[in-house]
């Protein structure tokens, strides 16, 4: 407990999700605090489907300090809170919560999760470059606003029930970016970076994309989380020589950062747990 005072080592910290049993975030959060030779008490929660904000409720009155929130609740959670910050807002989803003067704040740190990862992690840049997303459910609405705030060229949003897409883009426009909406099997011109958000892909129903959409050097990131390293979209991109990284790792990790920022008011290094990790540690 070095480094830890009293008051703090109190202090508890879950993720809730149905089913967690797989969630690395217990791990994540313990290998930051290592960082300063702390411990911290983080748990995974399966909260009963119908019974999510009951079980949220249990746990800040019991003490929580700060909860993560995954699939199937992000939205629930947002729902719930008193106080949003802008980017959860816009992603109308929450997978960060805290309790601050008897009120439960809620943000979003998938989509800057997503970002660091791309920009400081693999060093793409993302400023004038053609965008290709692929899938329009919540993961997508989650990243699209500190997306837009790296000013690429364009974002076409492609997905396979073309109304969700054209919902997103009609969200999300006038942000100052052009922003389209098409089908998967409609997809027009080439793309600098193309990020894959189609759930399926982790269960290798990836569905067929034409290789012509791969500029030069297009860079391929998937942002489904994937155990093995790999994913169909990355093998995909592998096999017509695109530069693919991403197996979500990277924006698990870094979502986690800010959100331990958030309620430590300190900002963990990521590198070398994104590191350890990919390593089997
Ligand atoms: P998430 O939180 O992961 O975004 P979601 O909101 O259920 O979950 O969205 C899943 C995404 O994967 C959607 O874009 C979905 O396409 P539809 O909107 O048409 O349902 C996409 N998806 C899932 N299975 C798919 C498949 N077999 N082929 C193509 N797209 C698929």
């Amino acid at each position: 407990m070095a480094g830890l005072t009293m008051r703090e080592s109190n202090q508890h910290y879950a993720v809730f999700g149905n089913p967690i049993a797989h969630s690395r975030s217990p791990q994540i959060h313990q290998a930051f605090a290592e960082q300063k030779s702390q411990t911290v008490d983080y748990q995974r929660i399966e909260a009963p489907l119908d019974g999510f904000a009951e079980t949220v409720e249990k746990f800040f009155s019991d003490g929580g300090r700060g909860a993560n929130v995954t699939v199937p609740f992000k939205e629930q959670a947002f729902a719930l809170c008193d106080v949003l910050t802008e980017r959860a807002q816009h992603a109308k989803a929450v997978n960060t919560l805290w309790k601050k003067d008897g009120k439960l704040h809620g943000d979003n740190t998938d989509g800057v999760g997503l970002v660091t990862d791309i920009r400081q992690n693999f060093g793409w840049q993302l400023a004038d470059k053609r965008i290709l997303i692929l899938g329009a459910g919540g993961a997508v609405r989650g990243v699209l606003a500190p997306l837009i705030a790296q000013t690429p060229a364009e974002i076409v949003i492609a997905n396979r029930t073309i109304s969700r897409a054209e919902k997103l883009v009609e969200d999300f426009s006038g942000a100052g970016i052009s922003l389209f909406a098409n089908t998967l099997d409609n997809i027009h011109g080439q793309f600098d970076v193309i990020i894959n958000a189609i759930s399926a892909g982790l269960h290798g129903d990836m569905p067929p994309l034409p290789h012509t959409v791969l500029a030069q050097d297009c860079a391929c990131y998937d942002m489904v989380y994937s155990a093995t390293g790999s994913t169909p979209f990355i093998e995909w991109a592998r096999q017509h020589n695109a530069v693919a990284d991403g197996d979500g790792l990277g924006m698990l990790v870094e979502q986690a950062a800010e959100a331990f920022s958030i309620w430590h008011g300190w900002r963990p290094a990521t590198q070398t747990v994104i590191h350890a990790m990919r390593s089997g540690a």
